[in-house]
């Protein structure tokens, strides 16, 4: 069955449009498709385009699927880890990643992403993989879980917190997001109001689970490869070590205006990231943490 979403809002919507600088006949990689939101009003804007649609998350590919058959001819699902886009994509004009989870992994208690809902610990978006969130807080050792928590989530209470969750599973299998959630918050002593206990362990959890630092580095250095020349690469990201990656690689990448230099190479569209207006975080909260950067491919 398929977990269709109750409420999604795409984030940074008119400016992931204008930032993509789309011309007719354009060829448009979006590498997070998700429920297909930033695509559609992709497609709307200029009916002369096609679009590749890539997401590993079945659920989400299907959902993107029913809302969009009416473009049939100009929108091209592929379900894949998009690290693999230069094996899918010939040459794009511009390439978008909306990073992160939907709505439908929040919502959906089952697929174990939110602490706030009972479900299994998953955490995965692909569910055709084996590896979750249960094998890692089985098997980690302490070492191990907090190192994970520390750099992954920042949990500045990492050691305690993976001391207790060894401690917990001497006695009890842990199962459950609610189970994980309730080890951490009574273990924790230093709560920030406002903000959940198991907020950072579970960032930490996700990243892990699906190697999201890993595969986005890659995935950006194909991109970057895959990217016409003068073609834009748009990226939001909603945490401060994700959008760290981005710049890093994109620093790496700079052109610095010598001609040798140019094989591979982009510029910077804007300097600084873009964030969401005062508006549209009151119209969609989850908009809040997030972050735009650009370049263009010289
Ligand atoms: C924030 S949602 C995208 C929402 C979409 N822009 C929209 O407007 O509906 C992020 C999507 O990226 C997918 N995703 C995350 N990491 C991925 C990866 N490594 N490869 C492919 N898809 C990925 C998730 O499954 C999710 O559907």
């Amino acid at each position: 069955m398929i977990n269709k979403p109750k409420n999604h809002i795409s984030v940074l919507l008119s400016e992931t449009l204008e930032y993509l600088k789309i011309r007719p006949n354009a060829v448009i990689v979006d590498c997070t498709l998700g429920l297909g939101g930033h695509t559609k009003a992709i497609l709307d804007s200029e009916e002369t385009i096609k679009v590749i649609g890539i997401d590993q998350d079945l659920n989400n590919l299907e959902v993107a699927k029913e809302r969009l058959k009416g473009y049939q001819d100009r929108v091209e699902f592929v379900h894949c880890n998009f690290e693999k886009i230069a094996e899918v994509v010939d040459g794009a004009d511009a390439i978008l990643f909306d990073l992160g989870i939907c709505s439908t992994h929040i919502d959906e208690a089952e697929r174990g992403f939110s602490f706030q809902k009972e479900g299994p610990l998953d955490m995965r978006f692909d569910q055709s993989k084996d590896f979750t969130a249960y094998d890692i807080i089985k098997k980690y050792s302490a070492e191990e879980l907090q190192e994970m928590f520390s750099k992954y989530g920042e949990e500045t209470e990492s050691k305690t917190v993976a001391e207790a969750i060894v401690e917990a599973r001497k006695k009890e299998d842990i199962k459950t997001t609610t189970q994980l959630n309730s080890i951490i918050d009574t273990a924790k002593k230093f709560k920030r109001p406002g903000r959940s206990a198991g907020t950072n362990v579970f960032q930490a959890l996700r990243i892990e689970v699906n190697e999201e630092f890993r595969v986005l580095e890659r995935a950006l250095e194909e991109a970057i490869d895959v990217l016409n020349p003068g073609g834009r690469l748009v990226v939001i990201s909603y945490h401060s070590l994700e959008d760290r990656i981005v710049k890093q690689m994109f620093k790496k990448y700079e052109a610095k205006g010598k001609k040798e230099d140019e094989w591979k190479k982009i510029k910077f569209i804007i300097k600084k990231p873009l964030k969401p207006s005062e508006d549209e975080i009151e119209r969609n909260s989850r908009s809040r943490s997030a972050m735009m950067r650009v370049v263009e491919r010289v």
